[in-house]
């Protein structure tokens, strides 16, 4: 491994960063790491954060826990960015001095970080000592080394962006920066200079020599691009005259340092640069530098020449996310659209908080945000899916293997199917993961959970423990159970606090610390006590009140109940609405039942035996603990009569009748017409 002698300064050509040390301690989806340094950007303190911030931030947590749970040392890093225009104004506004303004601020990001269970390992604050001090000595040896120079600067300012521009990087006449497009003001005045120009053929060579290095590959392209046109010089002072909130210059006590310069150097003052060479060799380069799409240019380009000019290496990546939108609009106060996670985390918990922004927003990309989305996406994975999943099994565990988890005894094929589903789930979590694609790893996981519901609708525990086929139902329980073990570990970076529920419902002490022991089956030792039963999700409504999802009838109308993920997503995508010729393709009709009788073996089934005008078919409907057989004879009902047919039990099952199902009062009722009508076949419309 390649060590970085950071400080003798300037160094020799940079050691060739990027690229993974290939160790043998730790695998990851195929790489191989010593360790795992990872940083968000340090948020501006002049407001509170909203749900951009949460993003990054918990995204970063969710890595850094992955590879915690590899065996990884991790460094998790984030801060506050406290110089600049942007504060002083904002303090201004509120009163205060900035120093005032950022420590009355930064408590909302210390607090909400708190709130969302966020594992990192150090904060930095900017107008700290630590960091200054180094900020200052990086200038002086700049300075020294004629990297920086004084010159007189005639061309355009934007005040919100705080950068200068010449007249061609104006895009019609404003500021060029991606969301930002304002007026800017003509200025001349004397500052200081990098020599970042002079680094623009060796940053293109190093980009396309090293393609891990910004990702996704298309913010590499929009970072070449920019590179096509002659890089100037990076002006890295303010005069106080004008903005004297900032880090002065060691060398020109007129003068503060421009904030991205100040604000980039975080990531390497944090860990030890010019202070305990010991730590930042331990974890320089940063793995990841987690960024939004907006700030490409800061990270890509002023950050890779400076740290080119201070003779260090390269962070491995330089990762860019997208924007979370509200429907198809940029959040923004005046628009009053901002989403303050503080309030989305006490109405619905950080847990289900974290796992909307996780799996709803493909890495790299744009995604819209809207408490519909959230909800739908909440009730189906988490409410119907995993939630009800859990409540079934430990219901039966509880009630009929004594409360402890059940000896398997019959492992058969369908078993087998389900343990290699799970176990390539752990394997598709850590190569998701590893290709920043944390949203395909939980769409593996809900996957593995659809399908061992399936196996439980399959294999019906409940009818086996009624029936006495105790050893069958015990098998399906604890095969069930080790899914939920597995599944309950690979969700927990995400989900901590209620995986950890999880794993007490199982009768485990701790939830996982490692990842191998989510590779391993029959984990779970039969005859451990397992923990109280709990409703993990209550189902949520938007108007804020709470269902608890009762464990679901299963085969309750031959189908289950709650919308599977790909539904939701499919509704997502759609919206809720349907064109007046998609309804028009099903074929309601009047039916009458001529017969009805219990489907052996199975207490929520009927058979029934119904006529559609000429027509005869057969029915299977999970209606039995609802009405009885002869309450249901002669009596006009609502079927779906091009229903593809299914098998249920064996038996042939053509059409689906309408039923309204009360859930919270247990009341389930039949959709019929009004009584005078008495004929079957009728077109419902
Ligand atoms: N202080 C600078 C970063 C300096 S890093 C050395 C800064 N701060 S910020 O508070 O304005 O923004 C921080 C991050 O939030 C940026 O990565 C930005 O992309 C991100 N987001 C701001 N709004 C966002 C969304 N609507 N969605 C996702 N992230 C967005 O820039």
């Amino acid at each position: 491994m390649i060590i970085c002698n950071c400080r003798s300064f300037p160094l020799p050509p940079e050691h060739g960063g990027g690229g993974y040390w290939v160790g043998e301690d730790a695998a990851f989806g195929g790489i191989m790491r010593n360790k795992f340094y990872i940083t968000t950007p340090i948020y501006y303190v002049n407001d509170q954060p909203h749900i951009g911030h949460a993003y990054t931030t918990i995204l970063a947590d969710v890595l850094a826990r992955y590879h915690r749970m590899m065996g990884v040392p991790v460094f998790f890093l984030t801060g506050t960015d406290e110089h600049g225009q942007k504060v002083k104004r904002a303090a201004e506004k509120a009163g205060r001095t900035p120093k005032e303004h950022a420590d009355a601020t930064v408590v909302r990001f210390q607090d909400l970080w708190k709130k969302l269970q966020i594992t990192n390992d150090d904060f930095i604050r900017t107008t700290e000592e630590r960091h200054r001090r180094v900020v200052q000595e990086i200038l002086s040896r700049l300075y020294e080394n004629d990297d920086i120079y004084r010159s007189e600067y005639d061309g355009w300012y934007c005040v919100a962006c705080e950068r200068y521009y010449t007249e061609k990087d104006l895009v019609e006449g404003r500021c060029p920066e991606q969301g930002c497009g304002r007026q800017v003001e003509r200025l001349r005045e004397s500052n200081y200079f990098f020599r970042m120009g002079k680094y623009q053929d060796w940053l293109i060579a190093y980009i396309e020599q090293h393609p891990e290095f910004i990702q996704p590959d298309f913010r590499r392209n929009e970072t070449l691009g920019f590179l096509r046109k002659k890089l100037n010089d990076l002006c890295v002072s303010r005069p106080k005259s004008r903005m004297d909130w900032g880090i002065e210059l060691p060398f020109d006590s007129d003068y503060v340092t421009y904030v991205w310069f100040d604000a980039l150097v975080n990531y390497i003052s944090a860990v030890g640069y010019l202070r305990d060479e010991d730590l930042f060799s331990r974890w320089w380069p940063a793995s990841y530098h987690l960024i939004g799409k907006d700030i490409l240019t800061t990270h890509t380009v002023y950050w890779p020449t400076m740290l080119k000019a201070m003779g260090l290496q390269m962070p491995e990546c330089v990762f860019a996310h997208g924007w979370w939108l509200v429907g198809q609009d940029k959040m923004s106060k005046t628009k009053g659209n901002v989403v303050n996670p503080m309030e989305m985390v006490d109405r619905y918990g950080a847990d289900a908080f974290r796992y909307f922004l996780m799996s709803a927003m493909p890495l790299g990309q744009d995604a819209s945000f809207s408490e519909d989305l959230f909800e739908r996406r909440y009730n189906a994975d988490l409410a119907n899916d995993l939630g009800n999943m859990l409540s079934r099994v430990m219901k039966l565990v509880a009630d009929r293997c004594g409360g402890q988890i059940p000896r398997p005894v019959h492992s058969g094929a369908e078993e087998d199917r389900l343990r290699n589903l799970a176990l390539a789930a752990v394997r598709k979590m850590r190569e998701a993961v590893n290709a920043m694609k944390v949203d395909a790893g939980l769409a593996a996981v809900s996957e593995v959970v659809r399908e061992a519901n399936r196996y439980l609708e399959k294999t019906q525990p409940w009818t086996l423990a009624r029936d006495g086929r105790e050893e069958e139902m015990r098998t399906v329980l604890y095969c069930a159970a080790e899914v939920l073990r597995v599944v309950g570990g690979l969700l927990q970076p995400v989900m901590p606090s209620k995986m950890a529920t999880l794993y007490a419902t199982l009768g485990c002490k701790d939830a996982p610390t490692l990842f191998a022991s989510l590779e391993q089956w029959n984990v779970l030792q039969p005859g451990t006590p397992v923990g109280p039963m709990v409703t993990l999700f209550p189902k949520t409504a938007k108007d804020g009140s709470v269902q608890i999802a009762e464990p679901k009838a299963v085969g309750e109308l031959g189908r289950t109940a709650a919308p599977t993920m790909a539904a939701a997503k499919a509704e997502e995508g759609d919206g809720a609405e349907v064109e007046y010729e998609q309804f028009e393709k099903l074929d309601l009709r009047t039916a009458r039942v001529i017969s009805a009788e219990k489907v052996p073996s199975a207490d929520k089934l009927l058979k029934l035996e119904i006529e559609l005008g000429q027509e005869k078919r057969q029915i299977i409907a999970g209606i039995a603990r609802h009405y009885k057989p002869e309450d249901l004879v002669g009596k006009i009902i609502v079927v779906v009569a091009n229903l593809k047919p299914i098998r249920i039990r064996g038996l042939e099952s053509k059409g689906m009748l309408l039923a309204a199902a009360d859930e919270d009062a247990g009341v389930l009722r039949l959709v019929t017409v009004d009584g005078t009508i008495v004929k079957s076949g009728l077109k419902v419309k």
